[in-house]
């Protein structure tokens, strides 16, 4: 899709979570380069004003910051009142962090919170907005699977479970509301270099970059239900979908023993 075909099919304005850092931060820079408005929602308020205030000197867009932690029950629907008059015509759903380890030696209370977060603010800020954008006819909706999203992943089990909960949901809305003239994407990507890998005590060899991420994910938007944007989410995705179900949760098992993290 073009440049100025994104902006016709979901602009005027583009709301990002997760906008305050690694991959949301590299979708909202390339939707402002595109001239879309942004609304950045993230947890930092401060880091977010700083970046309204560089992209507004930078790109001819207007910047609005809602700073809230969307893992709380509450936050998105004040998140929707507080949107009800702006003419969302794109929804980029980044928010999100995982884990590593031994699901029995994870905090209960930080599993449970990353369910939330990945998964159900994700349903109700979708739901929300697919409700406004069906009654326009257009839209678009972006969400984050990943490529441990396909099968179980021992030592990643509750976020892997997340991001495959994103991908049936994505998968599942998006023949729905395909009719209705609204464009539902699943991100699915490898390892990404952004702060996720340490905020989650993971380390990683090679990485994409949240740049290609982001623009991979708005070229294939409108054409596909699923991008896996790098060379190791294709080429390992590809790989793990000739196995058997018990043969990928084993693979991933592997994988995810050697992101954890030394001494972490
Ligand atoms: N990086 C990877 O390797 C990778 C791979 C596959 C899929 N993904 C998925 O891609 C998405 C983006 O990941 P990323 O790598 O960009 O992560 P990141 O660099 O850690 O950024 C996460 C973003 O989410 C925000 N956030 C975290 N908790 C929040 C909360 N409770 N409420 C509101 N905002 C919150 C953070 O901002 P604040 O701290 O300011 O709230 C930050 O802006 C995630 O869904 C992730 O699961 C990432």
């Amino acid at each position: 899709m073009t440049k100025s075909t994104l902006i016709d099919r979901y602009g005027p304005t583009a709301l990002v979570t997760g906008a305050s850092d690694g991959i949301g931060r590299a979708f909202a820079v390339q939707l402002a380069e595109q001239g879309f408005d942004l609304i950045l929602v993230a947890r930092r308020e401060e880091v977010l004003q700083d970046m309204a205030a560089d992209i507004g000197s930078r790109f001819d867009v207007s910047v609005r910051v809602l700073a809230m932690d969307l893992s709380d029950r509450a936050s998105v629907t004040d998140l929707l009142a507080q949107t009800e008059a702006a003419p969302v015509g794109l929804v980029v759903a980044a928010a999100g962090f995982g884990s590593v380890g031994a699901f029995h030696d994870q905090d209960a209370g930080s599993e449970i919170n990353m369910v939330d977060l990945n998964c159900r603010a994700v349903v109700a800020l979708s739901h929300g907005f697919a409700r406004r954008m069906v009654a326009q006819n257009r839209g678009g909706i972006v969400l984050f699977g990943s490529l441990v999203g396909f099968s179980g992943a021992p030592m990643s089990a509750t976020y892997a479970a997340t991001k495959g909960f994103v991908q049936g949901f994505a998968e599942g809305i998006a023949a729905e509301l395909r009719p209705h003239g609204v464009d539902v994407l699943s991100v699915a990507p490898g390892p990404v270099g952004t702060g996720f890998a340490s905020r989650a005590g993971m380390q990683m060899g090679q990485a994409a970059t949240p740049d290609i991420v982001a623009r991979a994910s708005l070229a294939a938007l409108g054409r596909r239900t699923t991008v896996r944007p790098g060379v190791l989410a294709k080429g390992l995705g590809w790989s793990l979908a000739m196995l058997p179900r018990w043969g990928r949760v084993r693979v991933m098992g592997v994988i995810m023993k050697g992101m954890v993290r030394k001494g972490g």
